[in-house]
């Protein structure tokens, strides 16, 4: 991915660092640290910091396809790694907070040994809750090609790497779990067929509408709230000890998944638009039909029989999906119902 445009002082410090060697003279970590600490401490709303959501972002991205003109000596290197953390921190407290607010008034089941099959109905109660506004009914019935357009460039932050954030949890689990991860993600990057990658399928629809599908192309369109949407996936897969939140939060993935992505395909269809930009919204309302089923009980569930005193944490993922996906949702709705763009610049043209 290209290096993003800055969006403040975290951003550009953090740029301006990560253009250097890792070891090249004079670099200051620990200024940088205490420069991010300062942001941090006087950031109102972490999950809505333009600045740090996408310093953060650009950390996490080293970690997966790295960044243009960054040197991959970056990734391990301690001063850099404690920069993450003081990101990290504050963030994760405030999803903490945001999930349980998410889960409203329902009483989450704590501190007693769950079958998996009584997980999956916690997990399965929690995803049928109707907390937010409706994209896919909008996107079904009243979408404008440019607002479609938008909703596929939002996607693209994290559906270009669809599946990678979960990925990172195989050789943290074991046995039922680990299986029915390696189950689902082998489905996720296409059997064996690159063309049938789920992100190659997202491509394919990018493509049809005229957008550059190469990976980060508009990530300087995209607010803080699309970024912090996949920010939450990779805070859970990079970190071990959240081992139980990234498959709550797949869990959650796949349950939400089926319905909205068949109102999706009509939105597309209704504008005009064949197999080739639809097929990724089809694929899933298969697909996920019967990952619910497998993220559900052997995925989470099999890990909490194992591990019990992760359910607090397969919730936490849970419900953190459900709060983030809901003020993404809201932000969409409010620009597109005011006739607005959700977007932070408007969409450059395909190469
Ligand atoms: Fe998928
Ligand atoms: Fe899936």
């Amino acid at each position: 991915m290209r290096i993003p445009a800055t969006r403040g002082p975290v951003s550009s410090a953090l740029f301006a660092v990560l253009a250097q060697a890792p070891d090249a003279p004079g670099l200051d970590l620990e200024g940088l640290c205490r420069l991010v600490a300062g942001h941090v401490a006087r950031s109102g709303d972490i999950i809505g910091d333009e600045d740090l959501q996408l310093a953060l972002f650009c950390l996490y991205e080293l970690h997966y396809s790295g960044l243009d003109g960054v040197s991959d000596n970056w990734e391990w290197e301690p001063g850099l790694i404690r920069v993450r953390q003081v990101i990290e921190e504050p963030f994760e407290a405030a999803l903490r907070a945001a999930a349980q607010q998410a889960a409203g008034n329902v009483e989450l089941p704590a501190g007693v040994a769950l079958s998996s099959d009584e997980v999956a109905e916690v997990l399965f109660g929690l995803a049928a809750m109707d907390t937010g506004p409706s994209v896919s009914r909008y996107v079904a019935r009243k979408a404008s090609l440019e607002q479609l357009k938008e909703f596929l460039v939002h996607k693209s932050m994290y559906q270009l790497k669809e599946a990678d954030p979960h990925t990172w949890a195989i050789p943290r689990l074991s046995g039922r779990p680990k299986a029915a991860l390696v189950e689902i993600q082998a489905d996720e990057y296409g059997g064996g067929r690159p063309e049938r990658m789920h992100s190659a399928l997202f491509a394919r629809t990018m493509g049809g509408l005229d957008l550059d599908h190469s990976y980060g192309a508009y990530v300087d369109s995209v607010p803080a709230v699309s970024l912090a949407s996949v920010n939450l996936m990779s805070l859970c897969g990079l970190n071990r000890r959240l081992r139980g939140a990234i498959t709550g939060h797949l869990a959650i993935y796949e349950m939400t998944s089926s319905q909205p992505n068949r109102f999706y395909a009509n939105g597309f269809r209704r504008h005009g638009f064949g197999p080739d930009v639809t097929h990724y919204f089809d694929e899933h309302v298969e697909a996920d039909a019967v990952h619910e089923q497998i993220a559900g009980r052997d995925l989470a569930g099999g890990l909490v029989e194992a591990e019990p005193e992760l359910l607090a944490d397969v919730l936490f993922g849970a419900t953190a999906v459900m709060a983030i996906d809901n003020r993404l949702s809201a932000h969409l709705m409010a620009a597109w119902e005011s006739g607005k763009s959700s977007l932070r610049a408007a969409v450059p043209a395909a190469a």
